[in-house]
């Protein structure tokens, strides 16, 4: 039996930022939202609010990153907030130290706030269920499972363009299978309501049953890109294939590749949308990572605001202290 998802405290008030899974659709529009407000503050003169004013917050990436570390870093220097950017290629991880005893430490220099990406998948959680009831963690990506805040920027971004979600056909290229940006986008469009969503792919890069995840499998693009307002594509993970037979990546483009050939069979009105990184010639071509219809760096800077939201949103979300007890009270402990 699984275990309860620790992203709630006990009150049932948003502690962690694990998971896309489990939240509504109220809590993910009210991140929305705030991350509204917060493309409004970058564009003033003074970008700084005092929101994270003497907080701790600590970027801890056990795999690499530019877009999520950046922004991450950014949203914490905005909101106030002072920043440890954990180095842990030389860090004492390096001589053995478990990750359990890297968080003591950094909890002992009083962090308030982890974000973590790592390469295993359930890392950040495993770290909400071990940090102090007063740390708050944030999942910057964790092996193939999730990419919330990846996904929140996703569903900023085509809110930005596309309004409502209800009327639309959302189009996912290539490695789902492998892909924590895929499960994150496809649980938050459909809390949100999206009219379709449809994943396309060689069955070696789909998860076994994928329709289970609430979308219909197609293997012909071509078939897949008819009237799509929304299109993903993603980039191989090449990282976390073993054991599966996959296309070469001049094969793959020459099959599920978005040109813009291909492109044109969706809604001439269509967004071109990517996590990143690409890899122009592989999943995408590079005129139309490019083009007018390309979102991609939209997406990059979404990103700020929606992190800037999810950090202000759950800190001092805290684990409510227990009532002093009359042993306690009796003995003046100094609860600080
Ligand atoms: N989309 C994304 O997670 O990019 P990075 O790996 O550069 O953070």
């Amino acid at each position: 039996m699984s275990l309860p998802s620790p992203q709630f405290n006990s009150l049932g008030t948003l502690q962690h930022f694990l998971t896309l899974d489990g939240l509504d659709k109220a809590t993910l529009t009210s991140i929305m939202d705030t991350a509204e407000n917060f493309t409004q503050v970058g564009d003033r003169v003074i970008k700084n609010v005092p929101l994270l004013r003497g907080k701790t917050v600590a970027n801890l990436f056990f795999e690499n990153s530019t877009r999520t570390r950046t922004a991450f870093e950014l949203a914490a220097k905005r909101l106030s907030a002072d920043l440890l950017n954990v180095d842990l290629v030389t860090s004492s991880t390096t001589k053995g130290e478990s990750l359990l005893d890297t968080l003591r430490v950094l909890e002992s220099l009083q962090c308030d706030m982890f974000i973590v990406r790592h390469g295993e998948s359930g890392a950040a959680d495993f770290i909400a269920r071990h940090v102090k009831p007063t740390v708050n963690v944030v999942n910057g990506g964790d092996g193939q499972a999730s990419h919330p805040t990846q996904g929140m920027l996703d569903m900023f971004t085509i809110r930005q363009h596309k309004g409502a979600f209800e009327p639309l056909c959302v189009v996912i290229i290539g490695d789902i299978r492998h892909s924590r940006v895929a499960r994150s986008g496809i649980a938050a469009l459909n809390t949100l309501g999206a009219g379709e969503i449809r994943v396309v792919g060689p069955r070696t890069l789909m998860p076994t049953n994928v329709e289970s995840l609430g979308v219909t499998w197609y293997s012909d693009v071509d078939v897949a890109l008819k009237d799509a307002d929304v299109i993903m594509g993603l980039r191989l993970q090449t990282e976390r294939m073993s054991g599966i037979t996959v296309p070469s990546s001049r094969e793959f483009f020459s099959t599920y590749g978005l040109t813009r050939e291909r492109l044109s069979l969706a809604k001439s009105d269509a967004i071109v949308m990517h996590p990143g990184p690409t890899n122009r010639g592989v999943e995408i071509a590079a005129d139309v990572a490019d083009g007018p219809q390309s979102v991609i760096l939209d997406q990059v800077t979404n990103g700020l605001a929606v992190r800037m939201a999810v950090m202000s949103t759950i800190m001092g979300n805290a684990e409510p202290l227990r009532e002093a007890s009359s042993q306690d009270a009796s003995e003046g402990v100094n609860r600080g």
